[in-house]
């Protein structure tokens, strides 16, 4: 561009915001007509006419939140919140939009969120907003939290989102999403990952690269495949992995015995099988561990019931065949459960010949050693042989051993709900 239509195009520019102020010919703040608003940074000038144009397309607001958003004061509008942008301390910008709870009705969030240059949190949950999410949001170079959960947002998987650099916490549960999810988003730099009750249907990727993530959703939705092996280093630093309610299948892999942070492991209702591998008595943070309506058999391992912080040990609707007595004291106390299972002298066990049935069918899995091993050091477990428990000849000899087993006295009455 020559230095003539640089000049020319300012002169143009002030020429149209001079337009309807003859008075004046170098104005120092550009006034727009008609409104006389005055606003306080021209960062806010920019975002004003694209919250009015958002606000035109609510097609119902039951709170009257937009009421407050007339005016030249961005910042006192409800549900925004000015600060100074990074990149220049001194300039006041629209930062933060926090809508969860507003329940506004809006076709689209398009030509707004992606409109807004300097938002940094993007916060709104339960209303319901429709529509896709526009791949401009990938322009936004500051969003660093994006919760859209609880709204009725569909299409595909918005991709945009893998190429947000700042991005670090992403939650859009609770909406309408379907097809399959990027690989890359497991390994993308977040701290916070919610993708549950949505429509999402998708291979768990093998990717061993390392991320950040600390909290991961992926419940209710249609994620199947195996648990891969290299979850621990997707998700070493996790405290909270809910894969409850899908349909992931395979042996849980030895090294789920490395998600050392994690608190809540709930992999309740999918089709995952094998034994329970003795590496999770490794989790010492483990407070909630969630194996319920699985196909999962052997034994229950003492290591993992000796977990000193476990509050809630589901394993009920498997087929289990040997607790031993440190898990039958957590039977006692409420923390395990284990009905329906194949456990000879417990009660609400499965019927034998459902379980005979189950174990007819040869069950294998890959890498059988490395169940018994143990990545760390507790001293009153040495590593055992897992070969008497998990050989599963073994497992159908003692059926046909136990066949008559559910006439056996009720050796461990289940635990009573405490009143509170
Ligand atoms: C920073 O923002 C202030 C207020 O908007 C503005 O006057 C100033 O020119 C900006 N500085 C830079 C370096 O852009
Ligand atoms: C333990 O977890 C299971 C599965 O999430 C849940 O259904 C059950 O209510 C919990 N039990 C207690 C005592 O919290």
């Amino acid at each position: 561009m020559s230095c003539t239509s640089i000049i020319l195009a300012i002169v143009t520019f002030s020429a149209i915001l001079t337009l309807g102020d003859e008075s004046s010919n170098t104005p120092p703040v550009p006034q727009p007509t008609p409104a006389p608003l005055l606003l306080v940074d021209q960062r806010l000038s920019v975002v004003f006419p694209v919250i009015q144009k958002f606000k035109n397309i609510i097609t119902s607001d039951p709170l009257g939140v937009t009421k407050s958003w007339t005016g030249p004061d961005i910042c006192k509008y409800k549900g925004f919140y000015c600060d100074n942008p990074p990149d220049n301390k001194t300039a006041i910008a629209l930062a933060s939009i926090d809508f969860n709870g507003f329940q506004l009705s809006a076709p689209s969030l398009d030509g707004f969120l992606d409109q807004l240059p300097d938002i940094g949190l993007f916060h709104a949950n339960s209303n319901f907003f429709t529509g896709t999410i526009s791949p401009n949001v990938a322009k936004l170079p500051y969003l660093y939290e994006l919760d859209i959960s609880n709204n009725l947002f569909s299409g595909s998987f918005p991709n945009a989102i893998l190429g947000m650099n700042s991005l670090n916490f992403l939650d859009i549960r609770f909406n309408l999403f379907a097809g399959s999810v990027p690989p890359q988003l497991f390994t993308k730099d977040l701290d916070v990952l919610f993708l549950n009750n949505n429509h999402f249907m998708q291979r768990l990727p093998k990717k061993k690269k390392k991320s950040h993530i600390i909290l991961l959703t992926l419940a209710n939705n249609k994620f199947f495949g195996p648990i891969p092996r290299g979850i621990y280093k997707a998700l070493s630093t996790v405290t909270e992995v809910l894969f409850l309610n899908n349909l992931l299948s395979g042996c849980l892999p030895y090294e789920l015995g490395f998600l050392k942070e994690a608190v809540v492991f709930d992999a309740g209702n999918n089709r995952l099988t094998g034994p329970i591998p003795f590496s999770l008595g490794c989790l010492g943070k483990l407070e909630v561990l969630n194996f319920a309506g699985n196909l999962l058999h052997g034994m229950v391992p003492e290591v993992v019931c000796a977990l000193g912080n476990l509050a809630n040990l589901s394993l009920s609707d498997n087929y289990f065949i040997y607790v031993g007595p440190i898990c039958r004291g957590l039977i006692r106390k409420g923390v395990l459960d284990l009905r329906k299972n194949c456990i000879p002298d417990l009660p609400f066990q499965r019927t034998v010949f459902k379980c005979a049935a189950f174990f007819a069918k040869p069950r294998h899995c890959p890498y059988m050693p490395t169940y018994g091993f143990l990545p760390c050091w507790l001293p009153h477990f040495n590593s055992p042989s897992p070969y008497n428990v998990l050989d599963l000849s073994s497992i159908r000899t003692s059926l046909k051993d136990k066949a008559d087993y559910s006439r056996q006295p009720t050796a461990m009455p289940l635990p009573k709900e405490e009143p509170h």
